[in-house]
């Protein structure tokens, strides 16, 4: 029997992680979301320890802990913001084959006599394992240690087809008939199935992916629990399933996609395409000097932050113009989209960064009405995000994706380094649009220069 005070500790463990999912839904209150979220962790195993239950092998599992802990702080520590995603792809992974490799430990102690418990098992032996390997490859796509377009294999949705029903078929009879074999068969089975699953989704839609393999990460720690007997796992489990479910249907919705589209896309050729450059086709570009005259004496100015802002690092240069323009008595706001940059809530989290005041931050929906009342929109490393392609151009793989309505503005200045397209690969023609106005060169060093003639004007 678990004494009170641990059940009471474990209550209040979970408490935290709810707390925490509250705190993280909003940008002012995630630093004490996360903090909240860490302390149920620390106390949920610091528990484990004191609560009387025996544990052999103390001495390994605390050196796992420390590796485990030491790994995780210097990796959070060192990795740059734009890496973010890759990072939580790996910790994911990560996470779902320690899930799937306590189930295999549990088999092996406990063998099969209770078949709900089996059942609970082998459903962690597969997940667990499917979001292991599907991790592993969404993180070597983004740190582009391999293509991060859709890999397309050889009548790749019937191999799929057939290894998931393999891997059905050796679950169900894993069930009914235990054996070591047909284990080992499963695992490699749901490895295989992780990678098939993940290979064919490129480009853009990577990340929601992970967000989905998150989910099963989150599935698989619940099922865990319940093989053994940990609650607080179940609770843990469910809340991070969960949340990684909403989280990959908001980021499908304000990509304008289905989620099936972005799994199945590359099966049926449909995904994001290709890298178009625009030829030779004229542009009017500009210098710092006539960004910053069009901007000092705009009665409205909205700033559009994209990718390249977190590339550049220059939300701290983007908050200095912005100052400058309000003391000037500028109207200034951020139009913030919800899937600017490479992750969820990247630009509030860089904005943050430059103690941006909130009140400035506003919400796509919010901000979409105002450009056309809009004298000069500054866009600041981004590109697919105000695309008109996604409204008109069926063809394209952002087609549908709800867009920041930059072209409704008097005049757009774009601050980019060259005429790439940016994440979907696709053609911008806004850069083409005679109110336009392109200041090539690294954000950060653009802003600077522009901050300078301002202060000069
Ligand atoms: P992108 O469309 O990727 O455009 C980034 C732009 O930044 C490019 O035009 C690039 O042009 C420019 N750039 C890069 N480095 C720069 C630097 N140092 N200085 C100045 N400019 C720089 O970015 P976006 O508009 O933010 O769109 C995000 C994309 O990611 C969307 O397609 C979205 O669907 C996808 N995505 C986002 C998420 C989340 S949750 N945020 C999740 C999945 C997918 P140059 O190379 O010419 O400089």
């Amino acid at each position: 029997m678990t004494p009170t005070w641990v059940q009471l500790a474990n209550l209040l463990a979970a408490v935290l992680f709810i707390f925490a999912l509250k705190g993280l839904s909003s940008p002012k209150s995630a630093r004490n979301g996360n903090l909240l979220g860490a302390a149920g962790a620390v106390l949920a195993t610091a528990v484990l320890f004191v609560s009387g239950i025996p544990l052999s092998n103390i001495l390994l599992i605390l050196a796992a802990v420390l590796i485990g802990s030491a790994i995780g702080w210097i990796s959070a520590r060192k990795v740059q913001m734009t890496q973010m995603p890759q990072l939580v792809a790996l910790f994911n992974g990560v996470g779902g084959g320690a899930a799937a490799l306590v189930a295999v430990i549990e088999y092996l102690e406990v063998g099969g006599e209770n078949k709900i418990s089996l059942a609970a098992t082998v459903f962690t032996v597969v997940i667990g394992s499917v979001s292991f390997s599907g991790s592993i490859i969404t993180f070597l796509k983004l740190q582009e240690l391999m293509t991060s377009r859709p890999v397309i294999i050889p009548a790749g949705k019937w191999v799929t087809m057939l290894v998931a029903a393999l891997t059905v078929v050796g679950a169900v009879w894993l069930v009914i008939s235990p054996q070591i074999w047909l284990l080992v068969a499963l695992l490699v089975l749901s490895l295989i199935f992780g990678m098939l699953f993940v290979l064919p989704v490129g480009g853009a839609d990577v990340p929601i992916v992970i967000s989905l393999l998150n989910a099963f990460t989150g599935l698989s720690v619940a099922a865990s629990g319940y093989v053994l007997n940990n609650v607080l796992l179940i609770i843990a489990g469910t809340l991070v399933g969960a949340s990684g479910t909403l989280l990959t249907k908001e980021m499908a919705k304000a990509m304008g996609r289905p989620i099936t589209s972005t799994l199945f896309g590359a099966f049926n050729g449909t995904t994001a395409g290709n890298t178009s450059t625009g030829g030779d086709r004229p542009v009017r570009s500009g210098g710092p000097n006539d960004v910053a005259i069009m901007l000092g004496f705009a009665n409205k100015v909205i700033l559009v932050p994209g990718y390249g802002l977190a590339v550049a690092q220059a939300q701290g240069t983007l908050r200095e113009l912005a100052d400058l323009l309000t003391e000037r008595g500028v109207e200034v706001d951020y139009a913030i989209h919800p899937v600017a940059g490479r992750m969820p809530g990247h630009m509030n989290v860089l904005l943050a960064e430059a103690s941006v005041p909130y009140e400035q931050l506003k919400e796509m929906d919010d901000i979409n009405p105002e450009f056309a009342t809009t004298d000069v929109v500054l866009v600041v490393g981004a590109n697919d995000v105000v695309n008109p392609a996604a409204r008109t151009d069926k063809s394209a793989p952002i087609y549908g994706m709800p867009i920041l309505n930059v072209d409704q503005a008097q005049q757009v200045v774009f601050l980019k380094r060259s005429m790439r397209p940016g994440f979907a690969g696709i053609e911008n023609e806004i850069l083409y649009d005679q109110k336009t106005m392109l200041l090539f060169g690294d954000a950060k060093d653009s802003l600077n220069k522009v901050v300078s003639a301002l202060k000069n004007l």
